[in-house]
């Protein structure tokens, strides 16, 4: 059985992991990796395959950054010469972006079987490029890999038929898990000179608060009360970084003297910085979940989450970007550490095993 496994952006690469890992533990499959070249900066890409032990992808498509259309577009032209030559039995597609939806639209129309890990989540906010995505993806999947309860019930009401649903788990606590221990030994703290507990932590890549000055000048506000409160570091992804320059906001940012913005860094050294943070504030689909497994405060700064069990089971908490209520939230935080946190249903660190499973069985 031959499965063709798609990862094209940093989300992407901690969910392929386990499933390759898992591949391995059935002779029967034939697992090769297709990188579409979405994101290819060594700190966005390489680091990952590296310390995730990700097998070398067999294909890179090498497309690099533009606009949804033509980055869409792009991998689906490069992707479908590779089905026609490989003549997978399945292609498995992992999250919500771009290339999620554009390598599913390619092996479906090509009459190859698609199975989409993380499926069924919905933010219902079809501005959200990736809420597109998912709806997508998930209407012409063979098969749909689901991380948590809210998704088979948002796939029931969309009619997808329950045969093709299986709840799995959540492929990205399993990294987590098995990075843990690894993790412990991250030198990070001692690198930036940081205590645990008394700092903050800050992810920002969202077209909506990252690609327009008013939201990055309401998020200035926020961010300044937060340092000024605790060291805040800010492993800056690269959208952010072109538009802080772009809106000529960058001296701001730099101007705060606690606020300490660096490259994105590693897996390891990210899951050491967010294990020990007072705060983590950040519009990350996957930090949402990292957090609720890790006890750790969360602050999302958007309006909805397709995540809904990082509410009601873990530590995160939906405050948008107004920084009054942001700073009250903040607040309220560092009063005291969270609750412990109910771990949601088969976040055990064994989704990408039953994924695996039920591939060969099917
Ligand atoms: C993408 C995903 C988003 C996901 C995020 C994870 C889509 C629609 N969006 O958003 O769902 O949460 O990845 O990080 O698929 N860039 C670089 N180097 C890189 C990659 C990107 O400089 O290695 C810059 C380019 O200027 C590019 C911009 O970042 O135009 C945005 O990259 P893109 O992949 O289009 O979207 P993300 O914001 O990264
Ligand atoms: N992450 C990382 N280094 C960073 C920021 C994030 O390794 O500097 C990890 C994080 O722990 C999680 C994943 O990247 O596993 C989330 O990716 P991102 O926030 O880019 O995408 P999203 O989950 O929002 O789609």
């Amino acid at each position: 059985m031959k499965i063709i496994n798609i990862c094209g952006a940093r989300p992407n690469f901690m969910k392929i992991a386990p499933l390759m890992r898992a591949y391995r533990q059935h002779p029967a499959i034939e697992a090769m990796i297709v990188h579409t070249g979405q994101h290819y900066d060594e700190k966005m890409s390489d680091l990952f395959f590296r310390e995730l032990e990700i097998p070398e992808p067999d294909i890179n498509l090498e497309v690099g950054s533009g606009s949804h259309a033509a980055q869409t577009a792009e991998i689906m032209k490069r992707f479908e010469p590779v089905v026609i030559e490989q003549r997978p039995d399945w292609v498995v597609v992992v999250g919500d972006v771009n290339s999620t939806i554009a390598c599913a639209l390619v092996a479906k129309k090509l009459g190859v079987r698609v199975a989409h890990v993380e499926a069924g989540l919905r933010s219902f906010d079809r501005t959200m490029p990736e809420e597109i995505n998912r709806l997508l993806t998930d209407a012409i999947s063979d098969l749909l890999f689901v991380s948590e309860r809210s998704g088979i019930e948002n796939l029931r009401r969309e009619g997808v038929d329950g045969d093709k649903v299986h709840f799995v788990g959540n492929v990205m606590i399993d990294t987590l898990r098995s990075n843990l221990e690894k993790a412990e030994r991250s030198s990070i703290l001692n690198d930036l000179g940081l205590e645990p507990l008394r700092y903050n932590v800050v992810t920002l890549h969202r077209p909506s608060n990252v690609d327009n000055a008013d939201s990055l000048g309401r998020i200035a506000k926020f961010l300044d009360v937060a340092q000024q409160d605790l060291p805040t570091v800010f492993p800056m992804h690269p959208r952010t970084r072109n538009n802080l320059q772009k809106l000529g906001l960058a001296d701001r940012f730099a101007a705060m003297k606690q606020l300490r913005i660096v490259e994105p860094v590693g897996y390891l050294d990210f899951l050491k910085l967010m294990g020990r943070a007072a705060v983590v504030l950040t519009d990350s689909g996957g930090i949402q979940e990292e957090t609720t497994i890790l006890g750790v405060w969360c602050l999302t700064l958007r309006d909805n989450t397709e995540r809904p069990a990082t509410i009601t089971n873990g530590t995160n908490r939906l405050v948008g970007n107004d920084p009054a209520k942001v700073i009250a939230a903040y607040k309220e935080c560092r009063k005291s550490p969270p609750a412990k946190t109910m771990v949601p249903e088969k976040w055990d660190g064994h989704a990408a095993e039953r994924v695996a499973e039920v591939l060969v069985s099917g």
